[in-house]
């Protein structure tokens, strides 16, 4: 099969017949082959083809705000300063690392500072999965979790709890004992039901687990102001990962890290690369640790915008759940098509409705207070258009 057949994109198209790439025909590997491509839908395109509608992207749980100035300046001297954007950035970005021990109160050798915190779970499932491998997930949650696990042909147990909007630890701990996991998987609060682990709660699943790793990932801890890092002192099988992309307002940059035993971080390093973070989120980074003034700021506006997103759906009669994190949940009987109608209105949000049990609850990102009395008033003509 000829590239030139099988791509639909013109601009993929190869000009020049030798320069036919051969690996178009050769197959991944087995453990991939199953693996569906994860489904990137992103409102960026819609975003940037509608350009006279200030947009409210409310999709990807990232912030609605640029990060804290600080950052923007400290990016902006670093570039501006003839720095080496040619040379690799700081290794294992130690520079960052320093900080951040501090800040948590932890050694530096039990950080793995990684290309957001995507990779630091990538990491731990190269480092600890071998096919076949048992891994306990608390779902429904972040999907592409599921991904690097897969990746490692780990087989995947799904815990969903009798109510998903409430951590179930005993029906947790009963499958560990089953199930034996080489990895447990939580996310506190979780995305997208918002279900949080208390430290006992934690510190419970870390009992049970006597031959595996447990991980929180609390993406979203910034927000709910609550951590397990507590226990890392307790637990040596305890793994926690952070990110910047949330409450720091840095997606973009890409910045994350775990927080383990030093033993752990030992052992991801045996195949984390350590030139992986680039140099200007390690900048960015360091500057948004630097204004937790600016953090407090934020988190409260999305504290107070969640407090007005839950009045203004008890006042419509839509039924809303709230998180510590920064998303809530609406839910509607036509949930496409309010998806749809929002989108045409400039609102991206999330369906999940397609998830098991959580028919018709579409998941909103939540911003500033500001932004979100003009989101709330184009949901409402949305759901104006509604007819009952
Ligand atoms: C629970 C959870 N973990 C991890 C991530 C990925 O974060 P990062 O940008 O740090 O890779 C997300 C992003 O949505 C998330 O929801």
């Amino acid at each position: 099969m000829r590239w030139n057949e099988v791509s639909k994109k013109p601009g993929l198209r190869v000009a020049h017949p030798e320069a036919q790439p051969r690996s178009m025909v050769v197959r991944p590997a087995a453990l991939v082959r199953p693996i569906r491509p994860y489904e990137a839908v992103s409102s960026l395109d819609h975003i940037h083809a509608h350009p006279a509608q200030v947009p409210h992207k409310l999709d990807w749980n990232e912030a609605t705000v640029p990060p804290s100035p600080k950052v923007i300046e400290a990016v902006q001297a670093f570039l501006g300063q003839a720095h080496h954007l040619n040379w690799y950035p700081v290794l294992n970005s130690t520079n960052l690392a320093e900080k951040l021990a501090v800040f948590h109160r932890v050694g530096e050798d039990q950080l793995l500072i990684t290309n957001g915190s995507d990779q630091a779970l990538d990491t731990i499932c190269t480092t600890y999965l071998s096919p076949g491998d048992p891994v306990l997930v608390a779902s429904p949650t972040y999907q592409h979790f599921l991904v690097f696990a897969q990746t490692r042909g780990a087989e995947i147990v799904h815990h969903y709890g009798e109510d998903l909007f409430a951590a179930d630890v005993d029906g947790l701990v009963e499958a560990i004992k089953r199930v034996q996991p080489r990895l447990v998987y939580v996310v506190s609060p979780n995305n997208p039901t918002g279900v949080e682990y208390s430290a006992a709660q934690v510190a419970a699943l870390c009992e049970a687990t006597a031959h595996g790793l447990v991980i929180v990932d609390e993406a979203y801890s910034e927000f709910s102001g609550r951590s397990a890092m507590g226990l890392l002192h307790t637990y040596s099988n305890l793994i926690v990962t952070r990110t910047f992309s949330k409450a720091y307002g840095m997606a973009g940059l890409r910045i994350g890290y775990a927080v383990s035993h030093p033993v752990v971080v030992e052992d991801m390093r045996r195949v984390f690369n350590p030139k992986s973070v680039n140099v200007l989120a390690q900048v960015g980074a360091m500057a948004a640790l630097d204004d937790q003034a600016w953090l407090a700021w934020y988190v409260d506006q999305v504290t107070r915008a969640k407090d007005l997103m839950a009045e203004w759906c008890a006042a419509r009669d839509v039924p809303f759940r709230t998180t510590a994190a920064n998303f809530v949940m609406l839910q509607f009987d036509r949930a496409p098509w309010v998806v749809r109608s929002l989108q045409e209105v400039g609102v991206y949000v999330r369906d999940r409705s397609h998830l098991p049990r959580l028919s018709g609850w579409v998941r909103f990102s939540v911003g500033t207070v500001e932004q979100t009395k003009d989101v709330l008033a184009r949901l409402g003509t949305v759901l104006d258009r509604l007819v009952p």
